[in-house]
């Protein structure tokens, strides 16, 4: 049964992976299985969660934390928690409101929010209900006027960036899913992509002579960065190399991410190549990560192994099904009343005290 009222919520949900039983119970399981699924044999999407798991954290005494804050600046916007909603496609699977839903429940919590290119609601409109702090996510289309326009509608509707998506060229629909019959374009249409031909897979070609021929390329990425008349970001990083390239290029920040388990299976998570990723990049350069938060400890520890912010994925979706824009919003309610929680018991004040020595242990016994 979908849940409602803000009182149902409140009775049903007390942590914010409650929110994850609460969907698998009402959600039809193809559609479930599509959600949470993972690309291959779900060894990324198994080590997401692992990797947190293996971390433990230092309690400390006695530390004045009266008067803290997870405050973060970015964009020049104040956020109330390090915390932005990832892009997720087709949100109108789950709820028919879709991404104007999450992007009213991250402007109601102070936080972030990133729309994807297969929104299932215009870049417009959401845009409208969207928090000051929003950034337009791209897929690279194989059709340059498409990529143009797709930038300048995003500029226009007052998006601060552009984050390119780079890790999933060739995109994969869960094997669960697949195996219980789910086919997602029956379901949903990618609106920003009306006017435009976004087949995936031309047909009668490798996926070396086909897709992968069209994929952006360093060049091309440069074109984007340079001729982009707001930041660009990019989304999917996982290697030392390619951010230093990254910032050498110009881009204003990345996303450590392995696209929640559902590019390359057998990758690592982004949790355990963060701390190298860090180091080459240096201290002053913007770090996001995501891949596996389920909960204020993740946030917390995603932190103090070298990122500024994290991206939530699922954990929207999730609330978003259970129960619309208020189960958003109250799913990070909890999320960050625990990292409120985490941050007082170890001792921080502000998100600048969340740092490698607030770890059990530490990053490079990892
Ligand atoms: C995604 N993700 C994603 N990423 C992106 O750049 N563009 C997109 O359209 C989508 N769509 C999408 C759909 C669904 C159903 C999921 C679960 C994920 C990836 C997303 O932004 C993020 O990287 C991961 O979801 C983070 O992992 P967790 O939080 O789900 O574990």
């Amino acid at each position: 049964m979908r849940l409602f009222s803000p009182q149902q919520l409140a009775q049903n949900a007390f942590c914010p992976q409650d929110y994850e039983q609460l969907a698998e119970s009402y959600l039809e399981k193809g559609l479930f299985a599509y959600l949470s699924g993972g690309s291959g044999q779900e060894h990324s999407l198994a080590d997401n969660r692992k990797a947190f798991h293996e971390i433990q954290l230092n309690s400390r005494l006695l530390n004045d934390v009266s008067k803290g804050s997870s405050e973060l600046t970015l964009f020049n916007q104040t956020l109330a928690a390090p915390i932005l909603l990832a892009p997720v496609a087709y949100q109108s699977l789950v709820d028919p409101q879709g991404e104007i839903a999450t992007a009213q429940a991250a402007k109601t919590s102070g936080i972030g929010s990133v729309v994807s290119t297969l929104s299932s609601q215009s870049l417009e409109k959401v845009a409208q209900a969207a928090p000051p702090c929003k950034l337009f996510q791209l897929y690279l289309q194989n059709d340059d006027a498409a990529n143009q326009a797709l930038i300048n509608r995003a500029v226009e509707a007052g998006y601060q960036a552009i984050m390119i998506t780079l890790d999933t060229s060739v995109q994969s629909v869960s094997l669960k899913a697949r195996r219980l019959g789910f086919v997602l374009h029956q379901q949903v249409e990618a609106v920003n992509l009306r006017d435009y031909d976004h087949n995936q897979n031309p047909t009668g070609k490798t996926l070396f002579q086909g897709l992968m021929a069209q994929a952006p390329n360093w060049q091309s990425l440069g074109n984007w960065i340079k001729q982009s008349p707001i930041p660009v970001w990019v989304k999917g990083v996982m290697h030392p190399d390619d951010a230093i390239q990254l910032k050498q290029m110009g881009v204003t920040g990345i996303v450590v991410s392995n696209h929640g388990g559902r590019a390359l299976d057998n990758s690592p998570s982004p949790l355990r190549v963060l701390p190298a990723i860090r180091k080459a990049v240096g201290k002053d350069f913007t770090i996001l990560m995501d891949s596996g938060i389920r909960d204020g400890y993740d946030v917390f520890k995603a932190l103090a192994m070298g990122a500024n912010a994290v991206m939530l994925g699922r954990l929207q979706i999730y609330a978003l099904a259970v129960g619309g824009a208020v189960g958003v919003a109250h799913m990070l309610k909890l999320l960050i009343e625990e990292l409120h929680l985490c941050m007082a018991l170890t001792g921080c004040k502000n998100l600048t005290d969340i740092r490698a020595d607030k770890l059990f242990i530490q990053p490079t016994q990892i």
